[in-house]
């Protein structure tokens, strides 16, 4: 789909570029990365609420780990003498243009962690020119986003194989009536999977407020303001499929009963028939899925594992990304996520072939500590990073990155 009406520039107010008082500057002194994020998020949501957000799979977040340990280990090798002047961030996905190669990823419930979340996301998204990602089980309502992100509106869904695709069927068409323009379809929770630091605070289960719980709240007054103005965290889009009057735990049953298991690719399949907009596959890992996503007329693939949150056995997306461009790289756009934290990281993605790349616990981590003005400063973050290592390498734009030296030991 192409939709050159869309190609405004985008709008990023730049430290590279721009020195001086802003609310970024400032702002930037007291977090400098999504590191000091983290750290002050601990410090500011309620303790289950960060477990939530920030724990991975199995013992001591082995798969998170995984995922931050192999970004690190790319090394990208600098060519000096050739730049005239500021690299420029901006891409090109699927006929739009995005302020960098930087999205928003889908996630449930992100307004256990601030409140309101996806909302702030959708609007920061909007402002700056990223994809933002709604999860199915987002805390807004595909309306109510399309609203706010117009132009940068992605729909996620997970499965509901019941009355033949039912509730999936018409919440794409929502999406599609709404003007969202492309649908990704998340493969990589065949099963749900416990992690150990949702599970100590009861989040594995059905979710009960007792007094540990009532205590973390109340040591969290900005959460507590956030949830005053925007009410108790729900899957907005379910709703109406539960019933208007439906209480959480009815809300929490019906996921748990509806929804799952993995798309089979005769799923897929149907659902590229029915989508008239762009279709993007998350979750993959083997270049023979993504042969196999291609050869159905899917557009694009998401190379991820979930941020290390299903199993930690999984080889980090970083890893398993080159072997994915080059089976299917001249036929469809690769994207990647899972432990990206800085503009190097995204770097190191776009030059082992990323279109883009996508964030999801930064994005929780700079709710967490600043709220509304969280993802907004993520975004900021990540684009200033992305800019200088661009500058720092001699890549004038995202796509030269593709003409860099890359050492890249582990890639399978
Ligand atoms: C709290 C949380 C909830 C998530 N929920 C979803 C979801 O509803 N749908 C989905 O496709 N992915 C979901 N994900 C996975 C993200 O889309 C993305 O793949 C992952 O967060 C990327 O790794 P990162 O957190 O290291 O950036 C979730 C991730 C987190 C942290």
């Amino acid at each position: 789909m192409h939709d050159t009406a869309a190609l405004a520039s985008p709008q990023h107010k730049s430290l590279v570029s721009h020195s001086g008082n802003s609310r970024y500057a400032k702002l930037h002194r007291r977090f400098p990365s999504v590191d000091h994020l983290r750290r002050q998020a601990r410090r500011r949501v309620p303790y289950f609420a960060f477990e939530y957000a920030d724990g991975g799979a199995g013992s001591d977040d082995a798969g998170i780990k995984r995922n931050w340990a192999a970004l690190d280990a790319v090394e990208l090798v600098p060519r000096y003498g050739v730049m005239p002047s500021l690299p420029a961030c901006d891409i090109e996905l699927f006929g739009r243009r995005y302020a960098a190669p930087i999205g928003i990823a889908p996630m449930g419930g992100p307004s256990i962690v601030w409140p309101g979340a996806d909302m702030y996301l959708a609007r920061a998204a909007q402002r700056s020119r990223i994809p933002y990602v709604l999860s199915t089980v987002g805390g807004a309502t595909i309306e109510r986003i399309a609203e706010i992100a117009a132009d940068v509106f992605w729909f996620q869904l997970y499965r509901f194989a019941r009355n033949d695709h039912a509730i999936g069927f018409d919440l794409t068409a929502r999406a599609q009536a709404a003007g969202c323009r492309t649908l990704v379809l998340t493969l990589d929770v065949p099963v749900r999977t416990t992690r150990p630091r949702e599970a100590t605070h009861g989040l594995a289960g059905a979710f009960e407020i007792n007094p540990a719980i009532i205590m973390q709240i109340a040591r969290a007054p900005g959460w507590i303001v956030s949830l005053c103005k925007n009410g108790i965290p729900r899957f907005a889009n379910l709703r109406d499929y539960v019933g208007g009057g439906a209480t959480l735990a009815e809300l929490l049953g019906f996921v748990r009963r509806e929804m799952g298991g993995a798309f089979t690719w005769e799923e897929v399949g149907r659902y590229r028939e029915r989508w008239k907009g762009t279709m993007v596959v998350k979750g993959i890992l083997h270049p023979q899925d993504a042969e196999i996503a291609v050869s159905l007329g899917v557009d694009g693939l998401i190379v991820s594992n979930h941020g290390g949150r299903q199993i930690e056995a999984l080889p980090a997306p970083i890893d398993a990304l080159p072997a994915i461009v080059r089976q299917v790289g001249n036929r469809a756009t690769v994207m990647m996520d899972s432990g990206v934290r800085s503009g190097s990281d995204v770097v190191r993605a776009c030059a082992l072939g990323a279109a883009t790349t996508f964030a999801g616990k930064a994005f929780l981590w700079g709710l967490g500590a600043l709220g509304e003005e969280g993802p907004g400063h993520v975004i900021d973050l990540l684009i200033d990073e992305t800019q200088a290592a661009l500058g720092q390498l001699g890549a004038h734009t995202v796509t030269a990155t593709r003409s860099l030296s890359v050492r890249h030991a582990a890639a399978l």
